[in-house]
């Protein structure tokens, strides 16, 4: 599948040779593309004056970024111990038995990616869950069902 590169003109415009943006540049190409396409990274290389081979350790040194499509949400489960202990296993099971997913994959339709983070730096208000970047505390599987049929239900709407 051929990349848009518009976005990625948009994203470079005005920092050319600026090797100093290398992580501002690949923070926006995570949030326009939701990943770090090789295509992409081949040519901020080039741009930014940047080695490849240190475009890639950056983009594998930060756990914000990521080289595999994520689908168009995103959903975290903190399984940190605070939230091991308050039941984050379960939460864990059900989100990846309704999406039928492993941590780590992403749906078949592309619309739901589900990772895993040991902590989220929010212990107090585990269990935790992230859905595209909004802190869900003291999490239940019920609400989490709810949550992400709200999420399917608004896809299906546009
Ligand atoms: S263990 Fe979940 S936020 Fe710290």
């Amino acid at each position: 599948m051929a990349i848009a590169l518009n976005k990625l003109d948009k994203i470079l415009k005005g920092r050319e040779g600026s090797s100093f943006e290398l992580i501002e540049v690949l923070q926006d190409i995570q949030r326009d593309y939701r990943y770090l396409p090789e295509e992409v990274l081949r040519i901020v290389s080039e741009k930014l004056s940047v080695p490849l081979i240190e475009v890639f350790k950056v983009a594998n040194f930060y756990k914000a970024f990521t080289l595999k499509p994520r689908g168009k949400h995103l959903i975290t489960v903190c399984m940190g111990t605070a939230c091991h202990v308050r039941g984050a296993p379960k939460f864990l099971d059900e989100v990846l038995g309704q999406l039928k997913v492993k941590p780590g994959e992403t749906t078949e339709d592309g619309e739901f990616t589900v990772e895993t983070v040991n902590c989220l730096g929010a212990c107090a208000l585990g269990p935790l869950v992230v859905l595209d970047g909004k802190y869900c505390d003291h999490m239940t599987t019920a609400k989490l069902r709810v949550l992400i049929q709200e999420v399917r239900g608004n896809a299906k709407k546009k």
